[in-house]
C-alpha cells in the first residue's frame, strides 16, 4: 500500500530490534498482568500498526492458543514480518478501514500507534471488529530515561555531519506523526469517550541497562547493538560523501562499548522505556 513509515520515519532494523528487546520474554510478567487476558481461551487477537512484527511475535509466544492477526499499511514492514516471523498472519491494510467483518476479534492491541490516527476513527474501527466484551489494549510510549556511556557520546565528526544536512521538509508534520499525542490523563479519557467500559491503566517499565547483572551477556550485547543499528540506519538514510566515514565512527564507538562490557568495565548507561497500557472492554 505504501512505505511512508519505513522509508521516512523509522526503518525496519530500528523498530524491529528495539521492540524485540521491549517485548523480550524477560518482561512478560509485567505485560501479562496489565493485559489480563485469559490464556486458556482460543483468543483471536488483532495487532494494529504492527510494524516489522516484534510484538505480534511475542504475542504468539505468550498466548500459544491464540490466533494472531497483525496489520500495517507499510508494505516493507509486512514483507519483512512475513519473511521472518512465523505463527502470525500479517496483512497489509489500513487501520482506519480495517479489512475485517464486525465482531471478528476477542482482543485488539496496538503499540505506539494511537498517536498517529484520529482517535474517533481509531476506536470506532476497533469497536466494530471486536466482539461484545472484547478487550482493547492500547500501548503508548511515555517519556523514558536515557543516559549514554561516555564512549557513545556524539563525536565532533558526527555533529558536523548532522549540522551539514539541510532538512527543509518537516517530515513529522508532513506525515502527521504524533499528531494525536495525548497525556497520561487524556489517553484513558479518549478510550472511555469512544465507548469502551471498565477502562484501566498501568505502566510497564523496561529497564535496558547492559551492565545490570540480571541480564545475560547476550541480552546486554543485544541492547548495545540495537542502539548501534538505530544510529547506523539514521546515518545510512542520508546520501552524502561522508556517510561511509560516519558509519565507521559509529561502529568504532559501539565496538568500544562492547569491549568495555566484556572487560567488566561498567558504564551503567541505560535506556529505560516506560509504556503506558490502557485497557478497556467493548460493550455492544
Ligand atoms: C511508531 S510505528 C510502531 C510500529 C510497531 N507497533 C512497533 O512498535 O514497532 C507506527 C506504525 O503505525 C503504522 N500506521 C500508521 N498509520 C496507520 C494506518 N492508518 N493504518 C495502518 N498502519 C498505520 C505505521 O506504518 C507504523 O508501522
Amino acid at each position: 500500500m505504501n512505505n511512508i513509515w519505513s522509508e521516512n520515519i523509522q526503518g525496519i532494523k530500528t523498530l524491529y530490534l528495539s521492540r524485540k528487546l521491549r517485548f523480550d520474554d524477560f518482561f512478560y510478567g509485567q505485560y501479562e498482568k496489565l493485559f489480563s487476558l485469559d490464556k486458556s481461551q482460543n483468543l483471536k487477537i488483532l495487532e494494529i500498526g504492527c510494524g516489522p512484527g516484534a510484538l505480534a511475535s511475542a504475542l504468539h509466544r505468550w498466548y500459544p492458543n491464540a490466533e494472531i492477526v497483525a496489520i500495517d499499511r507499510d508494505s516493507n514492514f509486512i514483507e519483512y514480518a512475513k519473511e521472518n516471523i512465523s505463527g502470525v498472519k500479517f496483512i497489509e491494510g489500513d487501520a482506519t478501514v480495517l479489512p475485517f467483518e464486525a465482531d471478528t476479534f476477542d482482543v485488539t492491541i496496538s503499540h505506539t500507534v494511537c498517536e498517529h490516527i484520529e482517535p474517533t476513527i481509531f476506536y470506532a474501527e476497533q469497536k466494530r471488529v471486536l466482539r461484545d466484551n472484547g478487550v482493547c489494549l492500547v500501548l503508548s510510549a511515555r517519556k523514558g530515561i536515557k543516559h549514554l556511556a561516555e564512549c557513545l557520546k556524539m563525536t565532533k565528526a558526527e555533529k558536523e555531519f548532522w549540522d551539514s544536512i539541510t532538512d527543509e521538509e518537516n517530515i513529522l508534520e508532513k506525515y502527521a506523526v504524533g499528531k494525536y499525542s495525548m497525556t497520561e490523563q487524556e489517553l484513558p479519557m479518549a478510550m472511555e469517550n469512544n465507548g469502551f467500559a471498565n477502562v484501566s491503566t498501568g505502566y510497564a517499565v523496561i529497564d535496558l541497562t547492559p551492565d545490570n547483572p540480571k541480564y545475560s551477556s547476550q541480552m546486554a550485547e543485544d541492547i548495545i547493538n540495537s542502539e548501534r543499528a538505530s544510529e547506523l540506519e539514521a546515518v545510512q538514510s542520508v546520501k552524502s560523501a561522508e556517510t561511509n566515514r560516519i558509519v565507521d565512527v559509529i561502529n568504532e564507538k559501539y565496538d568500544s562499548r562492547i569491549e568495555l562490557y566484556r572487560k567488566g568495565n561498567k558504564q551503567w548507561d541505560t535506556i529505560t522505556s516506560i509504556t503506558m497500557i490502557i485497557r478497556g472492554i467493548n460493550k455492544k
